[in-house]
């Protein structure tokens, strides 16, 4: 426990032995599943001609809207908005219209492309601000409001309005979406797949197939990466694989090709921000108003919850006394979006964030003394916007530790006097926070369970809700059963997940997989231990206070035998050898009707420092040092938890500076591959990167050995990146105004900004 353990498969994924769904062994009657997607953005379907797909030499069949047995319907939160297959109605470029199921995925790939569809085209829309003028919304607006705002405002000595746009981002998984549905005895259905809800998954192929949940198990080994991208977007093609199959009686394959994942599968919501922001002379907030619009899509999928969070952290670290946060959930003809690594905290932090460095720009003051002004408080100064006291705020310390320790002031200096004589080559740099809450809001998904069983030798198999993306949660969690029984971390047997081993769970999502299933699994390594010590201490006659497990044994008084001798004693001895575990995150609840609640248990906190390097001439920015600080509380595993501290970071530059998400007039998504669409290589990762982990940190909650959670908050540290490119053009520029500079800060962006004052050139 608490050692820098390797990811269980660190050797295999650098091997090529790691087994993805596109890697395990073919069945040998396997057909291959392809989808036709829509032309337009929106548009009836007059009418549908597949007789070219259907007669093409190796196609079995093809697949229609009318041809799913059960219901033909994906929505996550149940809000009967989304289809498998459009049917008369297309709402976005790409969406799934028919399937076609052939003998090669070459096949079917190809007889896709001979569908004759006869629409009627009706006027999309495409935008944020056009959804926003024709009231579009695919969830009704929300608000949340705290104080009175527009007194505490108008009543402000300074006061300032602006917007900033935050851009969408797609995961670009590695691997990409892919499920392989093998029908077994009497109609039910194996489904193998790369999701982050294998339960969901389950759900809602039994629905569509118009069969119980139990004629259904899915399997998850573990996924090239997720993202969020697979909370909920692996079900739709996993259900017309297992539709085919069980129509076919033969295992089918599906497997997107790059393009038609970034097409067909929702994204990072981008956000239109207003502010109106009242202050004193200091620079501290009076008064505050934030008007969120976020492109949903065609369909609300997760937009509630992921709205609702960019509302719950649009104060970041800062107490805002008086605030009011609207939301408005546009519907858009373009893809779903989705849940993407932050899940709409990220969006909400660049709000607030854009308004302390304007504030700072207005003030002339340095940003992080203005930061540091509107912190929350450690006992006062400590009720957030939902009215949940801040208990855990660490950040007072934290911050003054990382600006000690990156040399913050001295390099701000050395910064200045740079730029005084540089006037192409600009540095700039920034600190900023991350608070972020650890919790899903929706409460009754913050449950988790696992299984655990202990074989006659001794060895251990581990099976819990929680998947596996890359993020090490397999590694943690077996640590956790192993210091359990304290044996070597090897004996205890890593499994896929398996809804027919633990039912009924919840996403591996909010970055909770460990907080959750450690407890699970623990709470059932418990129950088989506590058994072994009865059992010990009739055997040895000692009672079960001196019985110790130390080292791969069990020691009882002066008696001693190995675990696995024990683990075979106690099988003779007819005593269960397996146990499941239950946990349910304590202490939340919210009330959505009056804004208020705790929906967190904990909050999880870090803060960076980013120095930039931007090229006025050409708009090209670099990352030359970024020091992070980061309260992993007791880390149960330092080498893991900095892994994702690193790539978090990394992928949200990449939101920030690189990656950009663009529809053409048509509703046509033109960055639909690496040769468009930006993602960070080797070579964006920041020159110099520390990045430590707070050595005073400890959750003050009652987490699995006081860990905290840490696979979304990093990627928010990034906001530092974008605070020191706004603050190198507006130094370059003067005045005390700061300029509109939107996400993703592309080099073109960057020059927009410094050559026409933010109009399109
Ligand atoms: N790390 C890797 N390598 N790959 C991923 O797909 N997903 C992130 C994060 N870290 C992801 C990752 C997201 S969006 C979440 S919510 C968490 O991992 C989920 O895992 P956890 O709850 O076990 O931290
Ligand atoms: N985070 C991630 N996924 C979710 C959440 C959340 O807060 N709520 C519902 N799904
Ligand atoms: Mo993570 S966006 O909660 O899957």
């Amino acid at each position: 426990m608490f050692s820098a353990i390797s990811h269980d498969s660190a050797r295999k994924h650098v091997a090529g032995s790691a087994l993805y769904v596109d890697d395990i062994p073919e069945p040998a009657d396997l057909l291959h599943c392809y989808f036709g997607g829509s032309e337009l953005a929106h548009a009836k379907v007059i009418s549908m001609d597949l007789c070219a797909v259907a007669q093409y030499p190796g196609v079995i069949r093809t697949l229609t809207a009318a041809d799913i047995p059960g219901v033909n319907e994906i929505s996550p939160m149940h809000k009967f908005d989304e289809p498998v297959l459009a049917d008369k109605l297309v709402q976005f470029a790409g969406q799934p219209v028919f399937a076609v199921l052939a003998e090669s995925r070459a096949i079917a790939r190809q007889a896709a492309q001979l569908a004759h569809i006869e629409y009627e085209a009706l006027p999309a829309i495409l935008d944020i601000e056009t959804a926003m003028e024709r009231k579009s919304y695919v969830l009704e607006p929300h608000s949340m409001q705290r104080g009175d705002p527009q007194a505490a405002i108008q009543a402000a000595p300074r006061r300032l309005q602006g917007e900033v746009f935050t851009g969408g981002q797609d995961h670009f998984y590695l691997e990409g979406q892919v499920s392989m549905a093998v029908p077994k005895e009497d109609g039910d259905i194996l489904i193998l797949t790369s999701s982050q809800h294998p339960s969901e998954v389950q759900h809602l192929v039994a629905r569509s197939l118009g069969k119980p949940i139990n004629a259904v198990t899915v399997e998850v080994r573990r996924m090239g990466g997720a993202f969020g991208g697979k909370e909920t977007q692996a079900a739709q093609w996993a259900i017309m694989a297992a539709v085919m199959a069980d129509l076919t009686g033969r295992p089918v394959k599906i497997r997107l090709d790059r393009d038609d994942d970034m097409r067909s599968t929702g994204k990072r919501h981008d956000f239109l921000i207003r502010y109106d922001v009242g202050f004193d002379d200091e620079g501290r907030i009076l008064g505050i108003g934030f008007t969120h619009a976020l492109r949903c899509g065609i369909s609300s999928d997760l937009s509630g919850p992921i709205a609702d969070r960019a509302m719950f952290h649009s104060d970041n670290a800062y107490y805002l006394p008086n605030v009011s946060i609207s939301s408005y959930r546009c519907k858009t003809n373009t893809v779903s979006n989705t849940a993407f690594r932050g899940f709409g905290g990220p969006q909400g932090m660049v709000g607030i964030e854009r308004v302390i460095d304007a504030i700072a720009q207005q003030l002339g003051k340095d940003p992080l003394d203005v930061r540091k002004a509107n912190l929350y408080g450690v006992d006062t100064r400590n009720i957030t916007p939902y009215k949940m006291v801040v208990k855990d705020n660490v950040l007072p310390g934290l911050i003054a530790e990382l600006e000690a320790s990156s040399d913050y002031r001295a390099r701000r200096q050395e910064i200045a006097d740079f730029n005084r004589t540089s006037p192409i080559i600009r540095k700039g740099i920034a600190l900023t926070p991350a608070k972020f809450g650890i919790s899903f809001t929706t409460t009754f998904l913050n449950q988790a369970a696992a299984l655990v069983h202990v074989y006659k030798d001794g060895s251990v198999h581990l099976n819990h809700g929680g998947t596996e993306m890359g993020q090490g949660l397999m590694i943690k969690i077996a640590q956790v059963v192993a210091d359990e029984f304290q044996i070597d971390l090897d004996r205890v047997k890593i499994t896929a997940t398996n809804t027919g081993k633990v039912p009924n769970t919840s996403a591996t999502a909010a970055s909770s997989g460990t907080d959750m299933n450690g407890m699970a699994a623990r709470a059932a390594a418990r129950k088989i231990k506590k058994r072994l010590l009865k059992f010990a201490s009739k055997k040895f006659a000692t009672p079960p206070s001196e019985i110790r497990f130390v080292d791969n044994h069990v020691q009882a008084g002066e008696s001693e035998i190995s675990f696995a001798e024990l683990a075979e004693q106690a099988w003779l001895g007819r005593i269960s050898l397996s146990a499941t575990g239950f946990y349910r995150t304590p202490k939340i609840y919210y009330d959505p009707q009056t804004s208020s609640g705790r929906p967190f248990l904990y909050f999880a906190y870090g803060a960076a420092v980013s120095e930039v390097e931007v090229d006025c001439l050409t708009g090209e920015s670099r990352i030359t040092r970024v020091d992070i600080l980061y309260d992993a509380g007791k880390s149960l595993n330092p080498a893991i938890d900095i892994g994702q501290i690193e790539g978090g970071f990394v992928q949200g530059a990449g939101w920030l500076t690189s990656e950009e998400v663009w529809w053409d007039k048509q509703g046509q998504l033109r960055t639909h591959a690496p040769s468009t669409y930006k993602i960070p290589t080797c070579g964006d990762m920041p020159e110099v990167f520390n990045v430590r982990l707070w050595d005073k940190g400890r959750n003050r909650e009652k987490t699995i050995h006081r860990s905290k959670a840490v696979g979304e908050p990093p990627l928010m540290l990034a906001i530092s990146v974008h605070s020191a490119i706004s603050q190198v053009i507006a130094g370059k520029l003067g005045g005390n105004s700061l300029p509109s500079l939107n996400t993703p800060a592309t080099p073109e962006a960057i020059l927009n900004c410094l050559y026409s004052n933010g109009e399109e050139a």
